[in-house]
């Protein structure tokens, strides 16, 4: 089965609402690919302004985090309908750097997932070894882990939504990157892995990004591997022609 491959730009902490305004102008103007699916997250500021900037363009929108509730006593969180209205139509969850500085947990991935489905926003579940995990051999029972705890309880028909994305932490914004084997031995695991716990057709359609360090020269090297179906791009993502670049080698 085909799968339409995606290129993802997370903007992270990054530019000001004008800046991503103005980024994300670049993008769809220099964009020349009706193939793949690109898609830009900024930070929750900029988010409505670039996706009314995007809105006569293919670029989708998506937010960084979601909160588990869609409202109510929760100073400084955003829900899923808040996105949604905005004009995401993705959702990033359990990225790398939420679970390292912000506490995130199996539990508080699988209630963000969920609140992104209820939302009608489309999660994409991040998951990933450390450096050290991968040294003691232990990047398999990681990514078991992190994909049983994030999608405990979900339905088949709910998993055709979602899309992962597998970012060892130790390639993210270092400069390392996972070498194509690396990479296309890790998204076989987890494609395995979805295949046991739903079924075959499922498996064949999930979209599984690669996200750590990857750049216009490195990027059609990874895009080529047959279970790699995309990139999420940090630094890479914060200039239009290094962006246009990973869309074009890919
Ligand atoms: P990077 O970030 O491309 O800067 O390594 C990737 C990510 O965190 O999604």
């Amino acid at each position: 089965m085909s799968r339409k491959l995606m290129i993802a730009g997370n903007w992270k902490l990054h530019l000001t609402v004008e800046e991503a305004v103005s980024l994300a102008g670049g993008i769809a103007s220099g964009l020349a690919r009706e193939d793949l699916d690109v898609l830009v997250i900024p930070g929750f500021l900029a988010l409505e302004p670039v996706a009314l900037s995007l809105s006569s363009s293919p670029v989708l929108v998506g937010g960084q985090n979601i909160f588990w509730e869609d409202q109510g006593a929760f100073t400084g969180e955003v829900s899923g309908p808040q996105l949604k209205a905005a004009g995401a139509r993705y959702a990033l969850v359990g990225h790398s750097e939420r679970r390292q500085y912000f506490g995130e947990t199996e539990k508080t991935c699988n209630l963000r997932l969920n609140a992104a489905l209820r939302a009608g926003l489309r999660p994409i579940l991040c998951v990933g070894e450390t450096q050290s995990e991968r040294e003691a051999d232990q990047t398999e029972g990681v990514l078991e882990s992190q994909l049983a705890g994030g999608l405990a309880g979900l339905q088949a028909g709910q998993m055709e939504l979602v899309t992962i994305a597998y970012e060892p932490v130790w390639a993210i914004g270092t400069g390392l990157t996972a070498t194509e084997e690396q990479a296309a031995q890790a998204h076989a695991y987890l494609r395995g892995w979805i295949e046991a716990r739903f079924d075959k057709g499922v498996a064949n359609s999930t979209r599984i990004l690669y996200g750590g360090s990857v750049n216009p020269a490195n990027a059609a090297g990874l895009l080529n591997q047959p279970e790699v179906d995309g990139a999420l791009v940090g630094g890479a993502s914060l200039k239009a022609d290094s962006f246009l670049g990973i869309i074009q080698a890919a």
